[in-house]
């Protein structure tokens, strides 16, 4: 064993971040299990996905596109988007961390709001600058609020929309909102990650708002409705400067040649992805009206995931409807990190598998 001490030292900030906990997907004894605690696809992806990743069996000894240019006039093509503003990356993930530590570090402060998705926090800290959360209202980002914590030291502003954990969303005014209210010199990032489920006709997943300004910047992933999120892909849409200082900081083959040849057909299987869309949005009609008929309150979703609130302390609340769960081998995401410690987040699985939850959850209410 090596006794001597170290003498390295991370930059600061680096040893206050607390290593992000995934949901669960395993547990003890190995049985199996419905993991509904990372927000995954309930469909998989679309097979020609599955058959392109397959045929690059036999080249992996080839450097992939640096430049992901095939995806990316895929890409463009589907949204109407210029392919030459889009930039991919290993998961939005990527790109999220990517763009905080090019334009925010020590002494900077990164805003996001409260209950938004905790990577917002973790990537701040890591670029050495000053997370900041501006409290929400009704489990909702405020733009009054969010606005009123931009302070001279404001770099970045993350905005997940829809939010994960809570499902909701700001419509297309409130969003342009935001953005009026922001000094120039701050970047809006719009982290769309759940864009392709929202089907409300006031959502806007942000590239209008791009087109129309410099310094706004679109997030969107593989790893939700396309459900490729072992691959770990992601892209982003942006003005020209901020693509520019994407692809001098990402790594010159950041995204992997399966992972672009699984996007590729799954960008070219629109149907899979109309049927995924529309069989979330049948649970999600389905199940909201069902839990809360059995006591449990429900937040208004747009995404592929419900957050549900139990009543505190007692033999219903949140741990205790966790623990009855995975007795049944359901597996839910304890949002105590997300500060809703009342709460369970599911996401929609299966068919079988959200009978299984039902059943389950009304079991443990009765
Ligand atoms: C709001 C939000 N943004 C980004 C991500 C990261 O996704 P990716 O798998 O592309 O890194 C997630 C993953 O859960 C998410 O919920």
């Amino acid at each position: 064993m090596n006794t001597r001490t170290s003498h390295l030292t991370p930059r600061p900030g680096i040893m206050e971040i607390s290593p992000y906990v995934g949901g669960r997907s395993t547990l003890d004894g190995g049985q199996n299990v419905i993991r509904l605690a990372s927000n995954e696809s309930a469909l998989g992806p679309s097979p020609r996905a599955v058959a392109a990743y397959e045929a690059l069996g036999d080249s992996l000894h080839r450097y992939p596109d640096g430049g992901a240019g095939d995806l990316r006039d895929a890409l463009g093509a589907l949204n109407g988007l210029d392919p030459a503003r889009i930039v991919c990356g290993t998961g939005s993930d990527e790109i999220l961390q990517l763009l905080t530590k090019a334009y925010a570090g020590p002494g900077d402060e990164v805003l996001y709001s409260r209950h938004g998705f905790l990577v917002y926090a973790l990537a701040a800290r890591a670029a050495g600058a000053t997370p900041v959360a501006a409290p929400e209202t009704d489990l909702r980002a405020d733009v009054d609020s969010l606005l009123e914590h931009v302070t001279g030291k404001t770099r970045v502003l993350f905005l997940a929309n829809p939010n994960n954990p809570t499902g909701s969303y700001l419509s297309k005014a409130e969003l342009r909102r935001l953005w009026r209210g922001l000094p120039e010199n701050i970047l809006l990032v719009i982290d769309s990650a759940y864009a392709e489920y929202v089907t409300a006709a006031d959502y806007e997943a942000g590239a209008e708002l791009v087109d129309a300004a410099k310094n706004v910047v679109m997030t969107r992933t593989f790893s939700k409705i396309y459900g490729l999120a072992a691959l770990r892909l992601g892209w982003c849409y942006a003005g020209e400067e901020v693509i520019d200082v994407m692809n001098r900081v990402r790594g010159p083959f950041n995204v992997t040649a399966p992972a672009l040849a699984a996007g590729l057909a799954a960008v070219q299987d629109q149907d899979h992805i109309d049927t995924a869309r529309r069989r979330n949005d049948k649970w999600l009609k389905r199940l909201v009206p069902e839990l809360q008929n059995i006591g449990i309150a429900v937040l208004p979703s747009v995404c592929n995931f419900l957050l549900l609130r139990f009543p505190e302390g007692g033999s219903h609340d949140s741990k205790a409807a966790d623990s009855f769960l995975t007795t049944r081998g359901i597996l839910a995401r304890n949002v105590d990190t997300y500060h809703l410690p009342d709460c369970l987040r599911v996401s929609i699985g299966r068919d079988d598998e959200m009978d299984a939850l039902l059943l389950a959850l009304k079991e443990f209410m009765a």
